[in-house]
């Protein structure tokens, strides 16, 4: 038998689920549910990403252990979840005893193979206040003597110990990897993206950390911590058996891992690329263990034109999504609207709209139509293809023909994960039998006697378009095809029926259930001002919330208020305090996409990682001096907490820092000599 092993990426829990968290999941369950249809072993995870010092501090504010944080927060998680019958067979938690012995397993192997060494963080050191300070930081005395800045007392010049990840030696095994695997990133798009960094060479990668506490021991070295993504990555592996330390599966841990690794499909947002297709298979080879064989990088949902994250307060709230939609209308949507790998705006209105006319017009109505008719004019029994005029036998066979097709074509766009496609197709069908019983009037036609075979002829066809459809559509809507299923008159489970072990004309004969409503028509200007009702209070909780934020995010969120305080009175001296060049973020960034901007001379546009959870879109006016591919992999220096602005449409969230040089001011960019790692902050 085949096997499918399908991963999603495990979710932070230092914030709340949200749609875009169910978003991946719900992806992932369909095509697990797709596969295991279609004969496949498939093994399903997903899970919780629980350590890093963000973590440990969101404990510390809410005054609660850290453990005890985290399994609230995935308590959370899983309620959140729980309706749409999630198929996963196991849900990893970073915090679970195998998988920290697995990771630390894998970590021994990468280091017996000579790619982990120890090296040092240089600094200046205050052991007054256990510091590191940079020598721009120090105060200088007279005698030259680099001091602390707090205790103006002589620094030591120490290095502090940090395991280093040999990542510089992977870029010519990492760009045959994906030459050789046209298939291991998709889309192509991001395939690309991801070649041209590391075209443009690797560094080193810092993995242990010593200032951190909550996260996994490095092995006989335990004051080290490990970096939370090696930690995070890891559990594609640990959570199937790798090093033999999950022993429950039925299946035994290393051969179940050998069984089900490399990963068929790994899916991932966009925002986490780069550690997917770059650290990740180098983290592996490293050890000596197989790369997966596909990572899916979709788009974000966007909300209000940007992705929707809690700092932003756009997140669509699930619990709002919940009381209005059933689990399998939001499934609808999200496998419907969004193109997979492209970005999409999530709005209410267009989730109403596509619940309404695909839903509620389209295969609800054809599921209640038919079987309406079938208990009204057959008593309730399937009829077979009755006799009747050449032409309507023409049309039965046409719409047959199209059936046939659609699913066909439905596992083609499946098999690429072109979602949308797959539904375009199903729904092609039922448009297409929608207008043969609309053009053939069953309901005329029972009014006639010698017009029963003609009845029955369309009554058969429509009944068997249906009964095709709702197997192809398990693993979209599973429990309306269940109930649909049921109604047909059909026993068993619709999702363990293979679509190609079906035969038409096998309904013929079968009594059928009571027929009840499967996708209540919503009214749309009702339920929009509930949810704008809801949205309002939710936002207003959020509001509250953010006040509690950390430090960090607050400087953030305050910046354009900040950019609007009145103006010094222009006697002002020149100087600025410490504490107004604080509220500049100043962070090292790195450029991973470089492009010129159509019909704008001046800007290049850059996707830049300052070590956040995804990269920045930033906008600079420096086309004239800069060719945008020979940026790539530069480090540069960014203005963090700039209030995001838009130009030429598109919004740019920071600006990166170049000197002016001359009369016509040639930008210069400001960068660095020696390593700084991405998002490190300037003081
Ligand atoms: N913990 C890391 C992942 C480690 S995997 C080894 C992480 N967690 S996260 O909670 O931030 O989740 C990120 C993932 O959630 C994205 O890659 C994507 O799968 C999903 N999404 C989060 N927001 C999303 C949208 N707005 N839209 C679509 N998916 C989104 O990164």
């Amino acid at each position: 038998m085949n096997k499918f092993y399908i991963t999603t990426p495990i979710y932070y829990v230092n914030s709340h689920p949200h749609l875009g968290h169910l978003y991946t999941t719900l992806v992932a369950d369909t095509v697990a549910r797709y596969k295991r249809q279609r004969g496949f072993e498939t093994f399903f995870l997903t899970g919780t990403d629980e350590h890093g010092l963000n973590i440990e501090r969101a404990a510390e504010k809410n005054g609660i252990p850290v453990q005890q944080h985290v399994d609230n927060i995935v308590n959370e998680f899983k309620t959140a979840f729980a309706p749409y019958g999630l198929t996963n067979d196991h849900w990893i938690r970073t915090t679970d005893d195998y998988h920290k012995r697995g990771v630390q397993e894998l970590w021994r192997r990468a280091k017996e193979n000579g790619y982990i060494y120890k090296g040092e963080y240089e600094g200046l050191y205050c052991a007054n206040c256990n510091e590191f300070y940079t020598e721009s930081e120090a105060k200088v005395g007279e005698d030259g003597t680099l001091n602390c800045p707090q205790h103006e007392r002589p620094l030591d010049r120490v290095a502090e110990e940090s395991y280093f990840f040999k990542l510089s030696e992977f870029q010519e095994r990492l760009i045959g990897l994906y030459e050789k695997n046209p298939n291991f990133i998709r889309p192509e798009t991001r395939r690309n993206e991801v070649l041209s960094f590391v075209r443009g060479g690797l560094n080193d990668l810092s993995i242990s950390r010593v200032s951190v506490k909550w996260g996994i021991p490095v092995p006989d070295d335990p004051k080290h911590t490990m970096y939370v993504w090696f930690d995070a990555l890891s559990n594609y592996i640990t959570a199937i058996g790798f090093g033999g330390f999950k022993n429950d599966w039925q299946f035994g841990g290393e051969e179940h891992f050998k069984k089900n690794w490399p990963a068929d499909l790994q899916l991932v947002g966009k925002d986490i690329l780069r550690f997917h297709t770059v650290y990740w298979p180098a983290f592996l080879i490293a050890a000596g263990i197989e790369t997966p064989k596909t990572v899916f990088a979709h788009g974000m949902w966007l909300s209000g034109g940007r992705k929707m994250s809690k700092t932003l307060g756009n997140v669509i709230d699930l619990a709002v999504l919940q009381k209005h939609f059933t689990t399998d209308a939001v499934r609808y949507f999200c496998l419907r609207e969004m193109v997979f790998g492209q970005d999409g705006d999530f709005t209410y209105e267009a989730l109403l709209e596509r619940v309404n006319a695909g839903l509620a017009n389209g295969l609800g109505n054809l599921a209640s139509r038919t079987l309406t008719m079938v208990g009204r004019y057959c008593d309730g029994v399937v009829p077979g293809p009755g006799q009747a005029s050449a032409e309507l036998t023409e049309r039965a066979d046409e719409v047959r023909a199209a059936v046939t097709q659609a699913v066909e074509q439905f596992d083609r766009e499946f098999d690429e994960y072109n979602f949308s496609r797959a539904l375009e197709a199903a729904w092609s069908a039922i448009e297409r039998v929608d207008k043969f019983i609309s053009d053939a009037k069953p309901w005329d036609l029972a009014k006639h006697a010698d017009q029963r075979g003609a009845l029955e002829l369309v009554l058969h066809t429509a009944t068997e378009t249906l009964r095709h459809l709702t197997v192809l559509l398990a693993p979209v809507l599973p429990n309306a095809t269940q109930e649909i299923w049921e109604q047909l008159g059909e026993a068993g489970k619709v999702d363990e029926i293979a679509p190609n072990t079906l035969r038409w004309g096998q309904s013929t004969g079968k009594r059928i259930g009571e027929v009840k409503p499967i996708f209540p028509k919503l009214d749309k200007k009702k339920v929009m001002d509930e949810i704008k009702q809801e949205e309002a209070a939710s936002q207003a909780a959020r509001t509250e919330e953010n006040k509690e934020q950390p430090i960090q995010a607050q400087v953030a969120a305050q910046a354009p208020a900040a950019a609007q305080t009145v103006s010094e009175p222009a006697d002002a001296p020149a100087y600025i305090t410490i504490d107004d060049f604080a509220k500049v973020e100043l962070r090292v960034g790195q450029i991973l996409t470089a492009e010129r901007i159509p019909k704008a001379d001046k800007l290049l546009r850059f996707t830049i990682d300052l070590g956040e959870a995804e990269p920045r879109q930033i906008l600079a006016g420096i086309a004239q001096y800069y060719e945008p591919e020979k940026l790539i992999g530069r480090k540069v220096i960014v203005v963090a907490n700039l209030a995001p602005r838009k130009m030429r449409g598109l919004e740019s969230q920071g600006m990166i820092l170049a000197a002016s040089v001359g009369e016509e001011g040639r930008p210069v960019l400001a960068g660095f000599l020696e390593e700084a790692p991405n998002g490190a902050k300037l003081k």
